[in-house]
């Protein structure tokens, strides 16, 4: 009797641990675009286009985020909790300089606006600015305008595949990039487990979208576990096989949208 109790206990648990993380999940900006609010909008170009600056991104063409990318003030960038967001924008109430019928683009967080010391810069707080890559800008607005006033809505991150996870690093000190995020497309925290000693173990934020470990992940199959901005968790069992190698990318579980 009691060890049919203990059972039915542990099922119970079971059943609260996989089914509670999604029900408590607020679904803060993932499954449902956010309210409209106004800002304005500049465009950077260049060299600096596929370049993911500040969030540690390599090339974001490569990276299959093509130039709809932004760089995004303070405010919105928090420090690197902001990146891989995504967000609706439309150029409003300039006749002169927004592209006829509102049209809409969808662009990621790839990199940061930061704060100029002059006392009125556009990317300086409390102000939520979007300097767009070139390409981007363009679909909205006149190039000659330079600045215009925008709405923007965070919206879910459409991604094709699974999350992608690249091990960089040595034995003792592991940088593991997670990319290519649906759902909410930025990450509050990420563990990872490997097939043998390795117990659940938290990454720290390094770098935008990079995360470190001291742990030691060499020689064991990996399981990794995103847990996106909207408190949603994805789990990715065992992506690598146990000879993994620095350098190399593996592809796990998205979130759906
Ligand atoms: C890490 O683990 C592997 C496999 O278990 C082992 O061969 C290696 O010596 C360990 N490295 C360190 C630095 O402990």
């Amino acid at each position: 009797m009691v060890s049919t109790l203990r059972f039915f206990h542990a099922i119970v648990h079971l059943i609260l641990f996989l089914v509670l993380p999604q029900c408590h999940a607020s679904h803060r900006h993932s499954k449902k675009p956010g309210s409209w609010k106004q800002a304005h909008a500049t465009f950077y170009e260049g060299d600096t286009e596929t370049y993911g600056g500040a969030c540690g991104y390599k090339d974001v063409v490569q990276l299959g985020y093509g130039l709809d990318t932004v760089a995004v003030s303070n405010v919105l960038f928090e420090e690197g909790k902001g990146c891989g967001g995504c967000y609706e924008i439309q150029c409003i109430n300039s006749q002169q300089w927004c592209k006829p019928g509102q049209p809409s683009i969808f662009v990621t967080v790839t990199d940061n606006c930061p704060p100029s010391y002059q006392s009125d810069g556009w990317c300086n707080p409390p102000r939520q600015h979007f300097d767009l890559a070139k390409p981007a800008y363009l679909k909205i607005a006149e190039y000659k305008a330079g600045i215009v006033p925008v709405q923007y809505r965070r919206v879910p991150c459409n991604k094709q595949g699974g999350i992608k996870f690249t091990i960089n690093g040595h034995q003792y000190w592991n940088e593991v990039s997670v990319w290519n995020v649906a759902g909410s497309g930025d990450v509050k925290s990420v563990q990872v487990k490997g097939d043998g000693k390795l117990r659940w173990t938290p990454l720290t934020r390094s770098w935008g979208h990079r995360w470190t470990t001291g742990a030691n992940l060499t020689g064991q199959a990996l399981t990794f576990r995103v847990q996106g901005s909207d408190g949603r968790f994805s789990t990715s069992w065992r992506v690598t096989p146990k000879n993994w190698q620095f350098g190399q990318t593996f592809q796990g579980k998205n979130f759906r949208k």
